[in-house]
């Protein structure tokens, strides 16, 4: 490891926080089946968890995108790499992110699932940064928001880098 990362986020306030959607999620769907939508690779950590945390059947199934080349700048430009393995016709679909940051990601996914005719659509982020938003997109779940700074951990990547850090931190120098 050659970044110095600031601890933003324990692994203990992570885990509380996402017992607590885990719980909100229960009370606000009960009785219903969910579909967590898990956006790879960021939301992959978040996603596990958050399941366990939620006490209804949960089906999951996973996308894969593509709107940032290396580093930290955006492409602005979304790819679809990997689609949905089932159909969410008539189904209660949760879409879990990383982190919403301009919003162009999201709002081209949010876009293309409404138009699947799911029963309902929403949307839960591990965090959000609202600062840098240049689409119109608010989650309807937020785990945290995070000031604009790049952040990693957690499932979040710099280069691919630091997506098992256990806990959310800054990339400090460069
Ligand atoms: P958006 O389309 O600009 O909202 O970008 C969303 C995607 O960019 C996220 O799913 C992340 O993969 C990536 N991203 C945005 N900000 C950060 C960050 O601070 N750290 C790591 N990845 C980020
Ligand atoms: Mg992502």
């Amino acid at each position: 490891m050659t970044d110095k990362i600031r601890l933003l986020f324990t692994e203990e306030q992570i885990d509380a926080r996402i017992r607590e959607i885990g719980k909100q999620i229960t009370e606000e769907y009960e009785g219903k089946e969910i579909v967590l939508v898990c956006a790879l690779k960021g939301a992959s950590f978040f996603a596990c968890e958050l399941a366990k945390r939620i006490s209804l059947d949960v089906k999951m199934d996973f996308i894969s995108l593509s709107s940032y080349g290396s580093g930290k700048t955006s492409s602005g430009e979304v790819r679809m790499l990997k689609d949905l393995d089932f159909s969410i016709d008539g189904k209660n679909v949760i879409v879990v992110e990383d982190i919403v940051d301009t919003g162009r990601t999201l709002s081209y996914v949010m876009g293309l699932l409404e138009t699947r005719k799911p029963e309902s659509l929403k949307l839960c982020s591990l965090l959000d940064k609202p600062s840098r938003r240049v689409v119109d997109i608010q989650a309807d779940y937020v785990g945290f928001e995070v000031p604009d700074l790049f952040v990693v951990g957690y499932g979040l990547d710099f280069d691919q880098k630091y997506r098992n850090l256990p806990y959310i931190g800054v990339v400090e120098n460069d």
